[in-house]
Parts: C-alpha cells; sequence; structure tokens
C-alpha cells in the first residue's frame, strides 16, 4: 500500500546544501520535507575535514579575485567563470549566516584562523574543531534543524521524480527502511544528495554516496556534466599490507600540507618539488596523479606524509591523530603511510548557481549538482562554500518560481531498471576507471557491468543505490571514454596531453530511449 503526502519542497539529503535550503524554505514559509537514507546529517559533510574556503578580508593579500583565480587554475580550464564568481562572492555572506546558525570555526580572539590546502595562493580556509569543519557545520545545522521543528522523514531512500505528462516533476517516490513506498507530491525537488565515491572500492565518502540523486535527474530528462572528473583524495590513510581497504578510509586533510608536511616515497625522497612548483601544495589532481605515479616507480603501495616537523599535531589535527592512533602510528615521529582514494565527484546533474536544472520542478545544490564552479578538478574546501551558497539560492529560485504551473497528476515511473552487483561495479571501475585510464581498460569496465547487468525493479535501498552505481558507472564510463585527453582529475594513459584545441568543453550526458548514457551528439565540437 503505498502513502502520499504533500509539501511544497522537498529536499532529498542532509548535509550542508540540503540542510541550509531546507532551513531557510521553512523560515521562508514552504511546508518542507527532507528525505534522508540515514539519520539527519549522516552523508558526506560530516566526513569533511580541511574547511571552508573564503575570503573575509582580514589576510593581506588575498581577494575575492585571487580565490576566483585559484578555483580557475585548479579547474583545467573547464570553469565557468559566472559561476565560479557568484559561489566566490556569496561565500563571505554565507559563512557569516553559517555562523549565526551556531556553527563555531576556530578562532584566535575575534579573528577566524585560516589554513592552507593545496591550490590556494593564500592562508583561505576556515576551519573548527582542528581537523573536524564538515562535522561542526553539520552539528550546528542539525541542531538548528531540530529547534525549527524541521520535518525529516529519516530512513528513506528517493527512488524517482513524479512528473506530470509534461515532463514536469510533481514530487518524489521514496522507499522505507522495509521496502514500503510512499508518495511526496510537491512543486520542487531540490537534490542535495551528494556524490558517487562508493562507485570505487576505497574512498573517503560514506556509504550514502552511491549517485542516487545524479541518477534520478538523468531518468527524470536532466542533463549530467563532467562526470569523468572523479578527484582522487591525494592522501587516505594506508593501514598496511593485507589490511582491509575497502569501504571509506581515514582522509589525512590536505591542511596537513598546507601547515608544512611533506610527501616522501619510500627512499625518503621528497618526489613533489620536481612535480610542480606549488609541490605538496600543488592542485589535488597533480598531487593524486603523482602519488600514484611514484607507487608505481618504486613498487609500493602507499608513499608517506611526513609531519613529524610539525608541532602540536595531535591538538591541530586531532580526528587524523585519532586514525593513525588506531592503527599504531604516531604522527609526531612516524611517516603517515598514504594513498589516493575517491573522493569528490566534480560533475553531476547540470544545474545553475540558482539549483535551476532544466527540469521545471527539479533543483539540484551541493556535490550532486555540476554548477560549473569546479571544472575537470575541484579546488579544495571550496566544496562546503557551494554547498552553502547555491542552498541558499536554489530557495529563492524555488519561491521565485512557484505558482508558475498547476500540480497535476503524476504519470508511472518505470518500475524495472538495469541493475549490477555493487561489487562488481567497484572492482571494475576501481581497476579500471581511477587515475590512469586507457581505451581498453575503459571497454573491459563496460564489458564486466554490460555482463553482470539484469533489469529488474529495485528492491529496497540497497536494490536503489545499485542501480544508481550501475547507471553512474555507465555513465561515467561513457565520458571517459569520449574524453581522449589527459586533463584534471581525468588521466588517460593512451592520450597523455591536454588538448585545448578540440576537447576544451564539458560533454553532456542524456539517457537515450532505452536508458542507456550517451554524450549529448557533437559535444565536443566547437568547443570554447
Ligand atoms: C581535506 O581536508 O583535505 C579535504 C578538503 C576538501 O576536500 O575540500
Amino acid at each position: 500500500m503505498t502513502w502520499e503526502a504533500g509539501a511544497d519542497l522537498v529536499v532529498v539529503g542532509s548535509g550542508v546544501a540540503g540542510l541550509t535550503a531546507a532551513l531557510d524554505a521553512a523560515a521562508a514559509g514552504l511546508r518542507t520535507v527532507v528525505v534522508t537514507k540515514d539519520g539527519i546529517g549522516e552523508g558526506s559533510t560530516r566526513w569533511a575535514q580541511g574547511g571552508v574556503a573564503v575570503v573575509l578580508g582580514d589576510i593581506a593579500g588575498d581577494s575575492l579575485e585571487a580565490h576566483v583565480a585559484d578555483t580557475l587554475g585548479a579547474g583545467g580550464g573547464l570553469n565557468e567563470l559566472a559561476a565560479v564568481d557568484t559561489v566566490v562572492r556569496g561565500g563571505p555572506d554565507a559563512v557569516r549566516r553559517l555562523r549565526e546558525r551556531g556553527a563555531l570555526f576556530d578562532a584566535r580572539g575575534a579573528r577566524l584562523e585560516r589554513t592552507r590546502e593545496g591550490g590556494h595562493s593564500a592562508l583561505r580556509v576556515v576551519h573548527a574543531g582542528g581537523d573536524a569543519t564538515g562535522a561542526e557545520i553539520e552539528r550546528a545545522l542539525v541542531e538548528a534543524a531540530r529547534s525549527e521543528g524541521l520535518t525529516v522523514l529519516d530512513g528513506h531512500v528517493a527512488v524517482d521524480a513524479l512528473r506530470d505528462a509534461a515532463g514536469r516533476v510533481v514530487g518524489l517516490s521514496v522507499l522505507d527502511g522495509d521496502g514500503r513506498a510512499g508518495m511526496l507530491r510537491a512543486p520542487a525537488v531540490l537534490l542535495a544528495s551528494g556524490g558517487y565515491g562508493q562507485l570505487y572500492a576505497s574512498t573517503t565518502n560514506p556509504a550514502t554516496a552511491t549517485g542516487d540523486g545524479v541518477a534520478l535527474a538523468l531518468r527524470a530528462g536532466a542533463t549530467a556534466s563532467d562526470l569523468e572528473f572523479v578527484q582522487f583524495h591525494p592522501t587516505v590513510l594506508w593501514s598496511g599490507p593485507g589490511s582491509d581497504t575497502a569501504g571509506r578510509r581515514p582522509l589525512v586533510t590536505e591542511a596537513v600540507r598546507g601547515e608544512g608536511a611533506v610527501l616522501r616515497d619510500r627512499t625518503g625522497y621528497a618526489f613533489m618539488a620536481a612535480v610542480h612548483e606549488r609541490a605538496d601544495l600543488a592542485p589535488r589532481d597533480v598531487v593524486a596523479a603523482a602519488i600514484t605515479r611514484r607507487m608505481i616507480e618504486t613498487g609500493t603501495d602507499c608513499v608517506y606524509l611526513d609531519a613529524t616537523g610539525l608541532d602540536g599535531f595531535a591538538r591541530r589535527f586531532p580526528t587524523v591523530h585519532a586514525s593513525c592512533a588506531a592503527v599504531g602510528i604516531d604522527p609526531a615521529t612516524d611517516p603517515i603511510p598514504v594513498t589516493p582514494a575517491a573522493h569528490y565527484a566534480c560533475g553531476g546533474v547540470v544545474a545553475d548557481t540558482d539549483g535551476r536544472t532544466g527540469v521545471p520542478g527539479l533543483y539540484a545544490a551541493g556535490e550532486v549538482a555540476r554548477t560549473g564552479l569546479h571544472g575537470a578538478n575541484r579546488l579544495a574546501s571550496n566544496s562546503l562554500l557551494e554547498g552553502l551558497v547555491v542552498g541558499e539560492r536554489a530557495v529563492r529560485a524555488v519561491l521565485a518560481d512557484r505558482g508558475l504551473a498547476a500540480l497535476s497528476a503524476p504519470v508511472e515511473p518505470t518500475p524495472a531498471l538495469p541493475v549490477a552487483d555493487r561489487t562488481v561495479v567497484q572492482r571494475a571501475m576501481t581497476t579500471c576507471a581511477g587515475i590512469g585510464r586507457d581505451a581498453t581498460g575503459l571497454a573491459t569496465a563496460s564489458d564486466a557491468i554490460e555482463a553482470a547487468t539484469v533489469t529488474a525493479a529495485p528492491v529496497g535501498r540497497a536494490g536503489v543505490e545499485d542501480a544508481a552505481l550501475t547507471l553512474l558507472a555507465q555513465a561515467v564510463l561513457t565520458a571517459a571514454g569520449t574524453r581522449r585527453e589527459t586533463r584534471g582529475c581525468h588521466v588517460r594513459t593512451d592520450f597523455p596531453d591536454r588538448d585545448d584545441v578540440h576537447q576544451r568543453a564539458s560533454l553532456p550526458i542524456r539517457l537515450d530511449g532505452s536508458g542507456r548514457p550517451m554524450v549529448v551528439a557533437d559535444a565536443l565540437v566547437g568547443a570554447a
């Protein structure tokens, strides 16, 4: 038996973008429901360590223009300047409002402390709890949500957008933990459901990051883009030979390098100085690719982050210190063994910086969205910033679009979807579509997933997630196979150079009539 309820706005996800939007929407008088797979606040936001990149005007030599330039510098020529400008310029006010909501950033007196991360030309990143910025932001937003009495449907997975005969989104279908179906009828659905790190066996992302939002949006007729640019974080803790490296891995924040730690190979050689002028603080794609090359060259499973020269490591980086201690490493005396792991989806559902996706009634904000801010490689600590700024702006768009169309009846969504076992998907993507891809490997991954795919109605949360991962894998492989160059996070070993003449453009992906991802024809022709 399917239950049905109504709202003005359904927000999918309860991280920084989702809760910021939901709180603003409720404050503006919209009947707002937050749908979240686990408990409120269980998504990726709480695991973010480094911080929020923001120019507050109190650091000599820094400016909004420098933050824009650094974002473009990291993004490999695919950022959209207007999006970068909007998000960077919206940062100071968004951070001020977040602090008014109760988030406590690390400060010395009245002045917020700053750190530096890869790709930043200035000390610009505000942080909380040392290296627990996401956890503090999530705490503040969850507390605000509770004190405001926000309606939260936890333990429910979003299945599909409900659409009327004209293709307009008119609500959301969901499943509860026992697989019971429900329908939320609403004129606006905001996806803020995070990324798809779980496509890979080893990731910094929690188990919730299965790409449900991107899959749902594609099925609703939206366009996705930049999906091939999966950012690998250069440094997650490697816990030793034979240890279980699958699932969510402990992050070693880039701020450790920002405050002086140096990457070394097993002989002690500090290899980043020869790779990039900013050495260990090069943009993240450069560092992750250099580590991968060094591991291959030296025949090792990890490199080492030498933080032994840093004072007060345990106080400044309590989360990293605790992860290291759990595997018997003391960063004060031992170099930290690290490897890259899947970390952030630079691409996603194409949306503008007001969250509009092009499908009436469907909005997207945060990691699920591709606004043009990140281009081919996200600048460190720009993601919490984007979630805050676009989360707020999306609610203003929902309010402005209200009443444009009457809410009509939904048509039946397609019940059966292609789905493969997620371990097959993760193995194929990890082996063939991580850092360093080539045509043969991408085709092998595609064939392996194809062979494991059946068409069936998803059963429960796991079924919905597996269907999303299957679709995302097909879409990432399609985009990665089409982009025959190396750019940002997309490293093609068979096309090692960047091709700005023919390929300086994003690849829009949509579903064809049979539900398979395809690159919209001639997308690279006449590239910017
Ligand atoms: C980190 O702390 O290194 C991660 C920050 C980010 O991904 O922006």
